[in-house]
């Protein structure tokens, strides 16, 4: 134990990083919200691919989709401090590393964090059902969560 503590505190901070309380670097913050987002993107994929024609739904399967969808839908809102509000019309941007996190969240931020914690309820609704029909359903509602915070607040280029 108490080697391995003594291993821990030997290995270097990595470059650049603020040492103490601050904050991590805004492009850090970026970069885990990208990837929150692309994994709710992939369990999407996966919960989508169930209602295709010829799909079926595998309920636990399923559930397990929608619980990550709906414990990362919570977080997601969480990483928004006001340095990582970079994006500008016209900058060229990086689709792996530069954020498309539109401006107005942060002045609009109640409403943002709302339809982060609806969207995170529909998930967890979602993962309450059995049935095709009501899934399908279900799944649809979370749709439209994503969709309605997209308009709003990610830019497309
Ligand atoms: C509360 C608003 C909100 C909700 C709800 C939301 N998103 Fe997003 N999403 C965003 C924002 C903002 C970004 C851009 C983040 C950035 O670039 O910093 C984003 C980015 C993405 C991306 C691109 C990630 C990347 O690699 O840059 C995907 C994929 C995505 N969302 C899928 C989804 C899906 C699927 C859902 C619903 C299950 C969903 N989102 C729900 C706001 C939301």
């Amino acid at each position: 134990m108490g080697a391995a503590l003594v291993a821990v505190a030997a290995l270097p901070s990595p470059a650049g990083r603020p040492q103490g309380g601050d904050a991590p670097p805004a492009k850090d913050t970026i970069f885990a919200r990208k990837t929150v987002m692309d994994t709710i993107g992939s369990n999407m994929d996966q919960l989508e691919e169930m209602l295709e024609p010829g799909g079926k739904l595998d309920v636990a399967d399923a559930r397990e989709h929608l619980d990550t969808i709906s414990v990362l839908l919570q977080t997601f809102p969480h990483l928004f401090p006001a340095a990582t509000n970079q994006w500008q019309a016209g900058a060229i941007r990086d689709p792996a590393y530069d954020t498309f996190a539109a401006p107005v969240i942060w002045s609009n931020f109640p409403d943002f964090y709302a339809r982060a914690m609806t969207g995170s309820k529909a998930a967890l609704d979602a993962s309450r059902t059995t049935k095709m029909v009501e899934f399908k359903a279900k799944v649809a509602e979370l749709r439209s969560t994503c969709d309605g915070c997209h308009a709003l607040y990610m830019k497309a280029e």
